[in-house]
């Protein structure tokens, strides 16, 4: 019989396409807190280009994989590789400046600080000094990139709900991210900003090639601008799925939507 690439080890064959290493992923990822194991052994992967839905009920632990992953909290046992490289020993500074960019669950401006001077205090810490011209027109190309060019002169603690997250954003985009991961983007803004900001996510991916990854409970929203989603239920990866299979899948619907899940309308199209 003659060999061919089909019968060779797959240590044997070609290379992937560099577009094919997964920009993150998570092997058998394990965190405990006391005698607690919040993750059981999460096994996970996203590409460049993609947005990954990590969806599942509250305490599942969507953002305790999140912190495992950019690197806030220690964990037990498991690997993070950012783009095939071995990270589960570096700090989050050491990710950050690999390319991963985090917006967490929490609010994270500084509240008395306008939308101006919170970017650029984001800006000199991710960039160190730089003169003033420099400096202003990063902040305002930021601040157009989350449609904040308007609220420049707002305080931080006076904005909406909704213009805060796009401010976090705007921080999360002060280093070009290579990895975007946002738990919770939607979380208090109300369905047209939801969707501004969904649009926002996805173009991230779909235009400039970050692979994004979210957590919400608001499935609509996050089924909406997602590629692909997985299901988080008590530490692990129960289901993974595109948006349409997801939201029927047994366990999504038993799980975590519920009775809910009948009345979700049919998807839109995708931004
Ligand atoms: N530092 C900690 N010490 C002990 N338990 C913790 C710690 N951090 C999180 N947990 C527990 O781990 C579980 C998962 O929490 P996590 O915040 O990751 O859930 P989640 O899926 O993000 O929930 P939500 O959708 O409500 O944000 C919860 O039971 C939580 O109480
Ligand atoms: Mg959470």
């Amino acid at each position: 019989m003659t060999s061919n690439e089909n019968d060779a080890p797959a240590s044997d064959r070609a290379p992937r396409a560099p577009d094919e290493t997964p920009a993150i992923r998570s092997t058998d990822l394990r965190v405990a807190r006391g005698n607690k194991t919040i993750l059981r052994g999460v096994t996970m992967s996203a590409r460049s280009g993609e947005v990954l839905g990590v969806l599942g009920p509250s305490g599942a632990g969507k953002s305790t994989l999140f912190r495992a992953l950019v690197g806030e909290i220690d964990v037990s046992s498991g690997r993070v590789e950012l783009f095939a490289e071995d990270v589960t020993g570096l700090p989050l500074w050491a990710r950050a400046r690999r390319g991963i960019s985090y917006v967490p669950q929490t609010p994270s401006v500084l509240w008395d600080l306008s939308v101006r001077d919170n970017l650029a205090s984001y800006h000199r810490v991710v960039h160190g000094r730089v003169d003033a011209a420099t400096l202003k027109s990063a902040v305002e190309r930021l601040a157009q990139r989350v449609a904040l060019e308007d609220r420049m002169d707002v305080r931080a603690g006076e904005l909406s709900g909704g213009e805060r997250r796009r401010l976090e954003l705007a921080r999360a985009l002060t280093r070009p991210p290579k990895v975007l991961i946002c738990d919770e983007p939607f979380a208090g803004v109300d369905p047209q900003q939801a969707s501004r900001l969904g649009d926002m996510l996805r173009s991230l991916a779909r235009d400039e090639s970050v692979c994004v990854i979210l957590a919400d409970h608001h499935v609509e929203e996050a089924l909406r601008v997602c590629t692909r989603a997985v299901l988080l239920l008590d530490g692990e990866v129960a289901a993974e799925a595109d948006p349409a299979a997801f939201r029927e899948h047994p366990l999504v619907v038993g799980r975590y939507l519920g009775s809910w899940a009948r009345t979700m309308p049919p998807p839109p199209p995708r931004p």
